[in-house]
C-alpha cells in the first residue's frame, strides 16, 4: 500500500540545513491500522505531510499502491490527494459556514460529482458515523467529538485507499478521544481502509495494530500487535 525508501527531509537553507527526517524506510500493508509515535518535534507531521503529498522529500522515494509518487507534478499531487488519500487533522479543519453534510460533501464537489449525488452520499456517511441527527448543524453547533466525526466522514466519502490522521484526538478530552479511536478502529475493520495515525500518546499508539516510533527523524522501534 505504502512504501517509504530512505526518505530524508531538512529545513533551513542549503548552507545550513536543519535535518528533520534522516533516513526513514517504512512499509505499510493494505488494511493496516498503524500509529506513528514520537515526541513533539520528532518529525511526525513533516513525515505525514510528505506521505500526503503536501510537501516533498529531499531524497528517497515513496510508493503509493505500488506506484512511485511524482512530487514534481502538482496535478499528480492533487489527483493523489483527491482520489487515494483522506486527511484528518487535530483541529478538524471544517469550513465554519458550511453545515456538517456540506463539509462532508466537499471532496465530492472537487471531484466533479453531480450535486444530486453528493447530498445523499454525505448524509449516508454521516449516518454511518452516528451523526444522522446533526447533518444540518454548523461546526460551531457541534461538540469536539462530533466535529471530528464530521471530519472523518469527509475523509472517507471519496473512498480513499489511505487515511492520514495527524493527532486526530489531540484536541479532545480523554473519554471523547477514546471514542474517536474506537471509531477509527471500527472504520478500519468495516471499510478495510488503511490508517496511518500520528500521535505523541503512547497509550493511543499501543491501541493500534502497529506502532512505529520515531525520535529525531529516525525510526527507533516498529512493533506489531495481534488485532
Ligand atoms: N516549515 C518549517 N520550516 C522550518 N522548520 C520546520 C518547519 N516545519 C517543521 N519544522 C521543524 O521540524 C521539526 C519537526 O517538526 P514536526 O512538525 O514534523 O514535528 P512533530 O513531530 O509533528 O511535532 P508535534 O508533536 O509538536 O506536532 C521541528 O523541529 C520543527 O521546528
Ligand atoms: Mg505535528
Amino acid at each position: 500500500m505504502l512504501r517509504l525508501n530512505h526518505v530524508q527531509k531538512a529545513y533551513g537553507t542549503p548552507e545550513q540545513p536543519i535535518p528533520v527526517l534522516h533516513d526513514i524506510s517504512i512499509d505499510v500493508a493494505d488494511g493496516e491500522f498503524c500509529a506513528i509515535l514520537g515526541p513533539s518535534g520528532s518529525g511526525k507531521s513533516t513525515l505525514l505531510n510528505i506521505i500526503g503529498v503536501l510537501d516533498h522529500p529531499d531524497a528517497g522515494e515513496i510508493e503509493l499502491g505500488g506506484v512511485p509518487i511524482d512530487f514534481g507534478s502538482a496535478t499528480e499531487a492533487a489527483r493523489l490527494r483527491n482520489q487515494l488519500l483522506g486527511f484528518v487533522f487535530q483541529s478538524f479543519q471544517l469550513l465554519p459556514r458550511l453545515t456538517a453534510w456540506e463539509n462532508v460533501a466537499l471532496p465530492l464537489l472537487y471531484r466533479g460529482t453531480p450535486r444530486p449525488e453528493r447530498k445523499p452520499r454525505a448524509l449516508a456517511m454521516l449516518d454511518r458515523l452516528g451523526l444522522g441527527e446533526r447533518v444540518h448543524h454548523l461546526p460551531a453547533e457541534l461538540s469536539g467529538g462530533q466535529r471530528q466525526r464530521v471530519a472523518l466522514a469527509r475523509a472517507l466519502i471519496g473512498d480513499p485507499k489511505l487515511v492520514l490522521a495527524d493527532e486526530p484526538t489531540g484536541s479532545l478530552d480523554s473519554v471523547t478521544a477514546a471514542e474517536v479511536l474506537q471509531l477509527l478502529r471500527q472504520l478500519n475493520r468495516d471499510f478495510g481502509v488503511t490508517l496511518l495515525m500520528v500521535t505523541h500518546d503512547r497509550g493511543l499508539a499501543e491501541a493500534c495494530d502497529r506502532s512505529i516510533e520515531i525520535l529525531d527523524g529516525r525510526v527507533v522501534s516498529d512493533v506489531r500487535r495481534d488485532g
